[in-house]
């Protein structure tokens, strides 16, 4: 009776649910146990042209309040994502696959050749990731980020959708939207990424936490909760003609139904899933089913969007 499926690029998810690229998605061992959970889809770790170690350890630390990380984009390589996307079983569920190519000219080689492979796999290009030193976020550079994602669309021809940093400002807002609307192929929007470069510490040690660029990192978890509402519901208001995939925050069902409530077609979760590991979509989705039957909704559409304002 109670239906939860959602629906992106025409492509079913019988669950909103999904991981957050970089959690348990960078070798075929967590993909596959992505693929045997209860999660309605899954998104590999963000892809570079050649394989990357990363940054030096630690670069994760949880904390009462969520989490920090530096990882520094460890990856297989695209190849090593291409060669997973063509053994993965699309019948079960659909496959979102990440690219943070360190240059336009990588992102370029790397949609080209993913769709060369002609594959229904759904590209996530990733203009938000804050942790390679000398590299920043090119989604906070909104005209540089406009011109790449002409270029991409032109070369890869087919919808995809881009996953973007937290913005703090409702010009900001405005302008992403903008641009976003001008590019017809961008699907989707993913809100939001980590909340970068910030700064863990610890009294009793009288240090930072992880060890890559001085202990600056994204932050996740509880602390952002709010951040990837404001943005979820921002993006959703603005691009009526795309949809949202909301990340930030969530931890059980009650996170999800609010996501959901503010625009988001697909949920995905990050440290609540670093933290405990692919049951989690199991616990998180009953929590949610229980909150929907509580409330007497059917299906999704019957709430997503549908916040109240004063
Ligand atoms: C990494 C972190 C991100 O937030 C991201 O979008 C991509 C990569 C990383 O440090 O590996």
């Amino acid at each position: 009776m109670m239906d939860i499926s959602t629906e992106l690029l025409g492509q079913n998810l019988d669950n909103p649910l999904m991981n957050a690229s970089g959690v348990h998605c960078r070798s075929y061992k967590e993909l596959e146990e992505l693929m045997s959970s209860a999660a309605g889809s899954l998104v590999t770790k963000s892809a570079t042209i050649e394989r990357r170690m990363g940054n030096p350890e630690p670069r994760y630390s949880a904390t009462p309040l969520g989490s920090i990380n530096s990882m520094g984009l460890p990856n297989e390589g695209y190849e090593y994502y291409l060669e997973y996307a063509k053994k993965h079983d699309y019948k079960k569920k659909p496959l979102f696959v990440s690219l943070a190519g360190l240059s336009l000219e990588d992102n370029l080689k790397m949609v080209l050749a993913f769709k060369e492979t002609g594959l229904p796999c759904i590209l996530e290009v990733n203009f938000s990731c804050p942790n390679v030193p000398g590299k920043p976020q090119l989604g906070y550079d909104i005209e540089a980020m406009e011109r790449a994602l002409h270029k991409i669309a032109e070369a890869y021809g087919k919808p995809f959708g881009v996953k973007l940093p937290p913005y703090f400002d409702i010009a900001h807002f405005d302008q992403v939207a903008e641009v976003l609307n001008g590019v017809e192929l961008v699907e989707f929007v993913t809100c939001i990424n980590s909340i970068g470069n910030a700064l863990v510490v610890d009294t009793e040690s009288e240090s930072v936490v992880i060890k890559p660029k001085n202990g600056f990192g994204g932050i996740g978890g509880d602390y952002v909760l709010p951040t990837a509402l404001a943005n979820v519901n921002a993006f959703y208001r603005r691009c009526p003609k795309k949809k949202v995939i909301g990340c930030g925050g969530v931890k059980s069902g009650n996170e999800v139904f609010q996501h959901i409530l503010c625009g988001a077609s697909i949920v995905q979760i990050g440290t609540a899933l670093y933290e405990e590991g692919p049951e989690l979509f199991e616990r998180v989705t009953k929590e949610f089913q229980e909150i929907m039957q509580r409330k007497g909704y059917n299906s999704l559409k019957d709430f997503r969007g549908k916040v109240k304002t004063m």
